[in-house]
């Protein structure tokens, strides 16, 4: 398989490229041709690890393409700021996409604001299938996972089925509502272990949603062994499928489902087989999980109107 990695120069490529050369992606027996891009202004780290800076021959034939490439947060930027560098960016790879990566093509978009980046991909390459393009929230479902097996001093493969919805941003939901944990006596409900709904329905929440931030505080940088290795998770689970009774969280199209307006691209709850991904369908939403999803779907719906906006 062709696998492209945008801004394979940059910290998040740095760390990805080997992990997806070692098997951590795709599965250790699937050989692997990587395909590295970066721009001419990288040049020198491009010595280190890339291979092109030319976007037709790096999206030539790929099968899987995760977009990193653009502008990083820095501390003090918001999002929005971001926005209007990346958006044009992504404007335009989504036309090399189109013409030259192979058929079928899996896109994730990792870059920020993810779920905006990929929206624009979607839309100015209307011959990928939408079912083709995500985004990277998997890394915000692994810090929930993460924070809940700390507080129960559990491992983290224990703990299953927590679900990110919505943005890849401080308005996202993490949900434990449906969230389980393997114990000596089977799976347990987390809120049943957990039993503290002031904590998980306050500071386990904001903790997940501000981990981001708290990163490029403490380190200048955003995150970026944690985003590779997520970015790889997400990729494998899609080719080689979610273990029996699991989900996990993937920014997709929405079809409408739970409520969440058409036409964004919003993190949902999936299982993935056979190569495709199908939302997990009928859970019930509290009141305040609805209330929490609809703010997000919001902030999307006003992302997508800015970008439209950055890209006139
Ligand atoms: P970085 O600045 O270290 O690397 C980005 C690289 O992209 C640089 O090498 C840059 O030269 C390159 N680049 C810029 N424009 C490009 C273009 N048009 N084509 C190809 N390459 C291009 O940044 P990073 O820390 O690796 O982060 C990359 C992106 O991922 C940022 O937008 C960041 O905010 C985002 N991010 C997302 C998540 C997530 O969970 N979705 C997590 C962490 C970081
Ligand atoms: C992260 O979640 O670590 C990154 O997306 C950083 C950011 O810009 O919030």
């Amino acid at each position: 398989m062709r696998v492209l990695v945008t801004g394979a120069a940059g910290q998040i490529g740095y760390a990805l490229v080997p992990m997806i050369a070692r098997g951590v992606m795709l599965g250790a027996d699937q050989p692997v041709i990587l395909h590295m891009l970066d721009i001419p202004p990288a040049a020198e780290a491009l010595n280190g690890v890339v291979a092109t800076t030319d976007v037709v021959e790096a999206c030539t034939g790929v099968n899987v393409a995760v977009m990193v490439g653009g502008f990083p947060r820095k501390e003090g930027m918001e999002r929005k700021d971001v926005m209007s560098k990346n958006v044009s960016i992504y404007k335009a790879q989504a036309s090399a996409l189109e013409a030259h990566a192979a058929p079928n093509c899996k896109v994730l978009v990792v870059a920020n604001p993810a779920n905006t980046n990929a929206l624009i991909l979607k839309e100015f390459a209307p011959s990928i299938p939408e079912r083709n393009v995500t985004c990277l929230t998997r890394l915000d479902h692994n810090r929930a996972l993460g924070q809940i097996s700390e507080r129960l001093n559990v491992q983290v493969c224990d703990v299953k089925n927590v679900i990110i919805w919505g943005n890849h941003s401080s308005t996202q939901y993490p949900d434990v509502n449906h969230a389980t944990v393997k114990t000596s006596s089977g799976e347990k409900p987390v809120r049943e272990l957990v039993a503290d709904d002031e904590w998980l329905n306050g500071e386990f929440i904001t903790t997940v949603q501000q981990r981001g931030a708290a990163i490029i505080k403490a380190r200048k940088l955003s995150s970026a062994l944690s985003a590779a290795s997520s970015a790889c998770d997400h990729i494998r689970d899609w080719v080689l499928g979610t273990a029996e009774g699991t989900f996990v969280s993937m920014g997709v199209y929405s079809d409408g489902s739970y409520g969440v307006p058409a036409g964004l691209i919003y993190s949902f709850p999936v299982t993935c087989s056979g190569g495709e991904w199908k939302i997990v369908q009928g859970l019930p939403i509290d009141e305040l999980s609805r209330k929490k999803m609809d703010a997000t779907a919001q902030e999307l719906s006003e992302e997508k109107a800015l970008a439209y906006s950055c890209l006139e």
